[in-house]
């Protein structure tokens, strides 16, 4: 069944969204929102950091399943590794990553141990495939971890794996917890880029999202991170939070932008206090609605492009030098479960609670519980609990969603004839897609399909067009915008 955008699964928007915590003074007011965003404003709809969507995994994979797909992965082909770091020192209330506050260290050191055996396990199962494409560590914030164990940990990777032409050692960090020693620290193990969460610079917005960090101390990190030669620097921002405005978020757009970062990325907040219960403190404020959040959105964007940034997919923004805008110009932009990457490799292997490794076949997702995990690693020496392995019409539509969360475009002719499908399998996906096409939002011309950049926050709902997995009325699908 296709998900037709009248019957997009709205549940969770409908959960997550009392009339009396959204506040829309922008509904109908003003100039650019157009009465085709009412066809997918506030809709809710998955980040197609793959597809099928996590939603859609099953528990009917297992260690087993993914010791055999290790084993029998090919020498010649790189492989990409994702390592998850679920620890944070205090609990950002918007927060909708998988994350666990601690001020101590040992729940980290214990953790730490298990993922050491876990990079272990992989580098036996896997002898011939030792060749790394890019190594990315996320969170939660993995500078958390102690400057030994950073140390430790990049060791462990080198010896265990080939690094030697790896193009990029990513990690994410809270910005709040570097310190000179901490920079040196992943200037010499090797890090090629970070990622800083911002979120906003308003004081008062800070406040209410529990994320209190001041321009200098970002300026400040930013110095310590380049004299340390770390020289690739990314930022988050995000827009819909409580006290923000669009001439707020226009504002720290600017300030970030003033940080000359090299990548920007420009996320709408994810409300899901069903799954993420800390989030419903936010609704002692009023939340932005979906049309005041796409002002933001517009005000930001406007900001970055002024500036010089060039707009990659529907939430990233990349200086023209930078290896994200190579990707888009030559046609290599991938999405994976990191979101927008330039990393071509079609083997990613995730590490640590809650990870995804994704093969050509196969999804398989670790333990999300930090103790089942380890008991997983210790029983199985892996710790998959669910997965998917993918049908070849899987494969075609991910190809389909792929090409249009990358270039807001399509030629599915093309996605037919490579993946060997009749154009007629999509018909109702077409019939779905004739509003869009009416409202001005999207151009068709016989079988290609073109979203106007102005409507590209409409990418999500675009491609759940596409989209023939069941999401269960427990997994968390956000708002689009
Ligand atoms: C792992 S954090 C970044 C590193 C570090 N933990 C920090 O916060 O500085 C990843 C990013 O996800 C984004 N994020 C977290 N919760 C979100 C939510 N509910 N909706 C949208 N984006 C969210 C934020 O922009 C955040 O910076
Ligand atoms: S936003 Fe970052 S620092 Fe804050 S709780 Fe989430 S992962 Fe941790």
């Amino acid at each position: 069944m296709v998900h037709a955008v009248a019957s997009l699964p709205l549940q969770e928007s409908e959960d997550i969204v009392s009339d009396e915590a959204f506040f829309d003074p922008f509904a109908g007011l003003l100039g650019q929102n157009t009465p085709s965003d009412d066809l997918w404003l506030g809709k809710a709809a998955p980040r197609y950091t793959s597809y099928p969507p996590a939603t859609a995994f099953q528990e009917d994979l297992t260690t087993e399943n993914y010791r055999g797909v290790l084993e029998g992965l090919s020498p010649e082909e790189p492989i990409s590794l994702y390592v998850h770091i679920p620890f944070c020192q205090k609990l950002c209330l918007y927060c909708g990553c998988h994350t666990s506050p601690t001020q101590q260290h040992d729940p980290v050191d214990r953790y730490l141990h298990t993922v050491h055996r876990e990079l272990e396990n992989l580098a036996t199962m896997s002898p011939r495939s030792r060749r790394i494409s890019h190594l990315h560590f996320g969170g939660g914030s993995p500078n958390i971890m102690s400057e030994k164990d950073l140390g430790l940990m990049i060791g462990a990777m080198a010896r265990r794996f080939d690094l030697s032409s790896t193009q990029e050692i990513a990690m994410e960090l809270d910005p709040r917890l570097i310190t000179k020693a901490q920079a040196r620290v992943l200037g010499m193990a090797g890090i090629t880029r970070v990622s800083l969460g911002i979120q906003d610079f308003d004081e008062d917005v800070q406040e209410a999202i529990g994320r209190v960090h001041s321009f200098e101390q970002i300026a400040k990190s930013c110095y310590l991170l380049r004299e340390a030669g770390i020289e690739k620097i990314n930022f988050d921002l995000m827009y819909g939070l409580p006290k923000q405005s669009p001439l707020s978020v226009a504002k720290t757009a600017r300030l970030a932008s003033s940080l000359t970062p090299d990548r920007i990325a420009l996320f709408p907040y994810a409300h899901m206090p069903h799954v993420k219960k800390h989030q419903k403190v936010l609704e002692q404020f009023v939340l932005p609605g979906p049309h005041a959040a796409l002002a933001m959105e517009r005000a930001a964007r406007a900001i970055l492009r002024e500036d010089g940034f060039i707009e990659i997919g529907m939430d990233h923004f990349a200086r023209p030098s930078d290896s994200l805008t190579k990707a888009k110009e030559t046609g290599k932009l991938r999405r994976n479960f990191q979101g927008y990457t330039d990393d071509t490799a079609s083997t990613l292997l995730g590490v640590g609670a809650s990870s995804i490794s994704q093969t050509t076949d196969f999804y398989f997702q670790n333990a999300c519980d930090i103790d089942d995990y380890a008991q997983h690693i210790s029983k199985h020496g892996l710790a998959t609990t669910r997965g998917l392995h993918l049908s070849s019409e899987d494969k075609f539509r991910a190809d389909i969603i792929q090409e249009l969360m990358c270039t807001l475009s399509v030629n599915l002719e093309k996605i037919c004839t490579k993946n060997n499908f009749s154009v007629s399998t999509l018909a109702e996906s077409l019939e779905a897609l004739e509003p869009f096409e009416k409202a001005g939002l999207i151009q068709r011309d016989g079988y290609k399909i073109k979203l106007l950049t102005a409507h590209r926050m409409a990418v999500r709902v675009i491609a759940s067009v596409f989209d023939t997995t069941q999401h269960d009325d427990k997994t968390p699908v956000s708002r689009t915008v």
